[in-house]
């Protein structure tokens, strides 16, 4: 399976909407082949209609922003992308379980995602929760297998941060203080202040895109400050990341954003937009543009397909 280390790229050789476009297919492609009927060791059945409910929830769709992320931090340090691509794909099983269960009835109550019926409106709740538990599990499958990396200590490295930014302290916990934001579990528990909805906004949406990040770093062996630089780029990256989601929740529509729009601010979400109003979000987004293009310098012209990624954080319009 392995080919000679993937060299770092120059921006030439692709545009960005290639680069990200070529990350996306290739995810596809391998998470068809991960979601197929086959079995693997150790397990008994696949039953047809969770299969069905997990390959919905997370096949033909999506920008595939965070394979891509892990994808091009890889090629950073020389690996493989086929191990990338593995590492990328995991966390998109996580992304996708967790687009999932935020649009149960019980989190946001969203009917459109991806441009279609949400999972439990294509199938119900229950068959729902299951594949979002069964993308949840399978992501930590992916990442035990000696394709995504032949020593058994990355993988161990790969498994602990997806873990950690998936979980308690990082995601699922940012999904409770979302919730909490709305006042359903008496004021003690809501973030307060600037300071406590970017605390929220780094657990909910923040973590996993750092992730994404590191897992290239991790994969790579980087050195210490390398993988600080990653570190510090990805969690500007999450920043905006929410920021833009949040923007487009007010400026967008369903028709381009392929989700409901205008939600927030009804749900009582707690968002920077809330906090610092349109203008004050967006010159938020072009300072964090600029902080992320400032973490990848040591780096040089190797990183300027990750400074284009920050962009289009930024500026896309879905
Ligand atoms: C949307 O994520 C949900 C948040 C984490 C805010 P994306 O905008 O990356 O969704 P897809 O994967 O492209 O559908
Ligand atoms: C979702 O945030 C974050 C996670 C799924 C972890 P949002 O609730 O803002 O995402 P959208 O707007 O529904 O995509
Ligand atoms: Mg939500
Ligand atoms: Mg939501
Ligand atoms: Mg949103």
């Amino acid at each position: 399976m392995s080919r000679p280390a993937a060299k770092t790229e120059p921006r030439q050789d692709a545009s960005f909407p290639a680069r990200l476009n070529a990350a996306a297919a290739e995810t596809e492609r391998l998470l068809e082949r991960l979601m197929s009927d086959a079995l693997v060791d150790g397990e008994i059945a696949r039953p047809a209609r969770l299969m069905e409910s997990m390959r919905y929830s997370s096949l033909g769709g999506g920008k595939r922003l965070r394979p891509f992320l892990t994808v091009e931090t890889a090629a950073l340090f020389g690996v493989p992308r086929e191990r990338a691509l593995m590492a990328g794909a995991a966390v998109e099983c996580i992304h996708c379980y967790s687009l999932v269960h935020d649009d149960l009835p019980a989190m946001d109550n969203d009917d459109l995602r991806r441009g279609r019926p949400t999972a439990h409106k294509a199938f119900d709740e229950a068959t729902a929760i299951l594949a979002g538990d069964g993308l949840l599990t399978f992501a930590f499958d992916i990442l035990g297998r000696p394709e995504t990396h032949p020593d058994a200590a990355v993988r161990i490295a790969l498994v602990t941060g997806l873990a950690r930014s998936a979980g308690l302290g990082g995601m699922v916990g940012g999904q409770l203080l979302d919730l909490a934001a709305e006042g359903r579990f008496g004021r003690n528990e809501a973030p307060q202040g600037e300071q406590g909805v970017l605390t929220m906004q780094a657990m909910k949406t923040g973590a996993l895109l750092h992730f994404s990040c590191m897992a290239g770093a991790i994969l790579g062996g980087a050195q210490p400050d390398k993988r600080d630089a990653v570190s510090r780029y990805g969690k500007i990256l999450g920043q905006a990341f929410q920021i833009a989601d949040d923007l487009l929740d007010v400026e967008g529509d369903a028709a381009t954003l392929g989700k409901a729009a205008g939600k927030d601010a009804a749900h009582g979400k707690a968002t920077l937009v809330d906090l610092l109003g349109i203008p004050g979000a967006h010159a938020r987004l072009s300072a964090l543009v600029a902080d992320a293009e400032a973490a990848l310098a040591p780096f040089g012209a190797d990183a300027a397909t990750l400074t284009d990624a920050a962009r289009f954080v930024a500026e896309r319009r879905a």
